[in-house]
């Protein structure tokens, strides 16, 4: 793949093949048809006898998934998806068993990853987490959210100049793919789907829709989520990405972070793009956190005292309905719960800055059209806000914009204090 574009509009690989769909040597996966029997080593036989210029087809069946899956490293592969992956329900080996993502101590069930691939699941080929079964089991444990173990449904890990499309992601375990060391890559017409069949999604904490990590040149277009945490997500070093076109339910919205979690590291967020995003009965529109400069434990759970920043953020046209929170929202106030003196909300050394919003418009619950607590030590710049029009439904319009330590606000005055307290989900 030679051909790279580096504007930010035309950033994703355009796919070139190297072999034509009919010379391709393929491998058509075949399906126990039982879940007492695992399908996954028949999935890896193929993907090692295909991984050069193959193809790989699972046909429109059920294939049944019973252990980790680890495939790296491919080289010019289609991957075409007509049936169903379905992940067992045994909690205890998964937790036992499931990978390191390499970033957060997060954890992974599927690990895929390889140059120039072409996954394409036609609107039909489906990834399915068994998530319910994690649903109900995650509200019986101490730890609701990052339980150590829990694994994404998946995890793209080197994945470059390569494109995903038409695939359903339902019920993830937990975050529903992560995307790591990712480049010049693209994911459309994607439905994640994490209503719980016996808990609704928003009760279910960590059901992200993707999070980015240590990757670029990424465009997300047209995808739809229904999920109870960050709707997409953008973490450390996630840099020229473009989303697009895309709807989003019952979520926190388009997140950037949690980030400044590591002692002394350094992280960025830079150049991302947002634009045509639909909302419906979301907690924000865009919001970001922080952790603060006190570091207390380790991730997954605890952390703070990152450094680093997150600039060039520009999001247009957004739409929303029955919007839950601040629109738009900061918190630099993420931190430990469990830890003692609960560190201090005015003191990340992470700075934000050059966020515009152009087009916020639609229905809210809450007057706050901004909510935006910043650290003293690196005060957030350059925050612009045009075209906004929020209402309640009764026709009002939302006119309240919180700030602390905001500083070059564009096209809005702050109409008060914000709250300062611990946060995970951009207002205390
Ligand atoms: C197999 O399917 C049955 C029925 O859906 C389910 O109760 C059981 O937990 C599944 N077992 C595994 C290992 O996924
Ligand atoms: C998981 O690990 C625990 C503790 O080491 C062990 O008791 C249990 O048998 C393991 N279960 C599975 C399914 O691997
Ligand atoms: C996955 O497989 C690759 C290639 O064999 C290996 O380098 C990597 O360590 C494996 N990852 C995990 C988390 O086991
Ligand atoms: C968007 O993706 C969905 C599948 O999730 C597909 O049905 C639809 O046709 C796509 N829309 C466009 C405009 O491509
Ligand atoms: C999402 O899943 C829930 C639970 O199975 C289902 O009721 C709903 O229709 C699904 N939504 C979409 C858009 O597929
Ligand atoms: C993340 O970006 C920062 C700032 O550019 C850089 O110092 C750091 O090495 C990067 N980290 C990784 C793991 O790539
Ligand atoms: C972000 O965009 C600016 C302006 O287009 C460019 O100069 C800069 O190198 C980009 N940063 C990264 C990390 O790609
Ligand atoms: C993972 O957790 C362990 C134990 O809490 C901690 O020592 C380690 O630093 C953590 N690793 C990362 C990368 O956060
Ligand atoms: C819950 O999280 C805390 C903090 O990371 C950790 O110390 C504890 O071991 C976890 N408990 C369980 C049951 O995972
Ligand atoms: C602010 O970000 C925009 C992209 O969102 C970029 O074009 C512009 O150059 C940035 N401004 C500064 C002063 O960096
Ligand atoms: C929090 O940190 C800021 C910046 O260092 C400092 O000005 C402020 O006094 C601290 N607040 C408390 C309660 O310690
Ligand atoms: C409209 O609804 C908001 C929020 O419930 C309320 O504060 C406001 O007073 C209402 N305005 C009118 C004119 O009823």
């Amino acid at each position: 793949m030679q051909v790279r574009c580096l504007s930010l509009l035309a950033l994703a690989a355009s796919l070139v093949n190297s072999t034509p769909s009919n010379e391709r040597k393929t491998c058509t996966i075949q399906a126990s048809g039982t879940n007492v029997t695992d399908d996954a080593p028949a999935i890896r036989a193929a993907f090692k006898e295909c991984d050069r210029g193959g193809r790989v087809v699972f046909n429109p069946v059920t294939y049944y998934i019973n252990s980790i899956l680890n495939i790296t490293g491919l080289q010019d592969v289609e991957i075409d998806i007509q049936g169903k992956l379905l992940w067992s329900t045994d909690i205890q080996y998964w937790l036992n068993h499931s990978m390191s993502v390499g970033y957060q101590n997060q954890s992974t069930a599927f690990i895929l990853g390889g140059d120039n691939l072409e996954i394409d699941g036609h609107g039909i080929g489906t990834l399915d987490g068994n998530g319910d079964y994690w649903y109900e089991w995650i509200r019986k444990q101490p730890n609701t959210s990052n339980y150590p173990g829990r694994p994404h449904q998946i995890t793209f890990n080197g994945l470059t100049n390569s494109v995903v499309k038409g695939v359903n992601f339902l019920r993830s375990q937990m975050w529903t793919m992560s995307i790591i060391h990712s480049h010049y890559s693209q994911f459309q017409d994607i439905l994640v789907n994490n209503t719980g069949n016996r808990f609704q999604s928003w009760r279910v904490a960590n059901t992200d829709g993707a999070d980015t990590i240590f990757s670029s040149h990424i465009l997300f277009q047209n995808w739809t989520v229904y999920n109870g945490d960050d709707s997409i997500a953008f973490k450390a070093n996630s840099t020229s990405i473009v989303l697009k076109d895309s709807r989003f339910y019952g979520g926190l919205g388009i997140a950037i972070g949690s980030i400044g979690q590591l002692k002394g590291v350094s992280e960025t967020v830079e150049n991302i793009s947002a634009e045509n995003i639909y909302f419906e009965n979301t907690l924000h529109s865009f919001y970001v956190k922080t952790w603060t400069d006190d570091q207390n434990g380790y991730p997954p759970n605890g952390g703070g005292g990152g450094l680093g920043y997150a600039q060039n953020l520009r999001l247009k046209n957004l739409e929303t309905k029955g919007m839950r929170g601040a629109a738009f929202s900061i918190s630099q106030c993420t931190r430990f719960k469990g830890a003692p003196g609960q560190g201090n909300c005015t003191n990340s050394q992470f700075q934000l800055r050059n966020i515009s919003i152009d087009g916020l418009k639609g229905t809210t619950k809450s007057g706050r059209v901004a909510s935006l607590q910043c650290s003293a030590v690196a005060p957030c710049t350059d925050i612009e806000l045009s075209h906004v029009d929020l209402k309640f439904e009764n026709g009002t319009s939302a006119k309240s914009y919180l700030c602390g330590n905001v500083k070059e606000n564009k096209g809005w005055e702050c109409t008060g204090k914000v709250c300062e307290g611990g946060s995970a989900t951009g207002e205390c």
